[in-house]
């Protein structure tokens, strides 16, 4: 049996192309985690509200489980895998700062939570306590009551013009 609206999605997924035969109206997690292998995105929710799906699409932090392949076509995302510092393998400045300020717990929340710092300091890489919570507001996190998380923010933003650059 064809598959229906099946055709040739293209995108660039942490500076690869990638093409793939998938229906168009394939949501992005599904995509990323069923089609890629790129599991570190979570799903929970799956309706916008937790933002475990987190990526950047086009350098702006974007819910993964809301948006179509056909919405996302010819973009250019990056998921958790896509973030690495100075050498391929080694933890990003954010991924750093929430290790060394306890940022996580059981980790469920940590990709998209990370994912939105980078978008938070690549747009303000001096954030005010303001700006933090506002560009945290659509990830949640049950486990570690967000102390470590906001502290973790302000040590990546203290190297926030090396984060920028990878
Ligand atoms: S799983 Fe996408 S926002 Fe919660
Ligand atoms: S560390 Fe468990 S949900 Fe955030």
């Amino acid at each position: 049996m064809s598959k229906p609206l099946g055709n040739i999605w293209s995108a660039v997924v942490n500076g690869e192309e990638k093409r793939l035969d998938i229906a168009q109206t394939t949501r992005l997690v599904d995509v990323l985690r069923s089609h890629l292998n790129l599991t570190g995105t979570k799903v929970s929710c799956e309706v916008g509200r937790c933002g475990a799906c987190m990526v950047l699409i086009d350098g702006e932090p974007v819910n993964s489980c809301l948006i179509m392949a056909y919405q996302c076509e010819g973009s250019e995302i990056t998921t958790i895998e896509g973030l690495h510092g100075e050498q391929e393998g080694s933890l990003h400045p954010i991924q750093q700062a929430f290790v060394e300020e306890g940022g996580f717990q059981c980790g469920y929340c940590t990709p998209g939570m990370v994912i939105a710092t980078k978008a938070l300091l690549d747009h303000h890489p001096q954030p005010t306590q303001e700006q933090i919570e506002t560009g945290l507001c659509g990830n949640l996190c049950r486990c570690t009551g967000y102390g470590g998380i906001i502290r973790a923010v302000c040590k990546a933003s203290e190297s926030s013009e090396e984060t920028k650059a990878i």
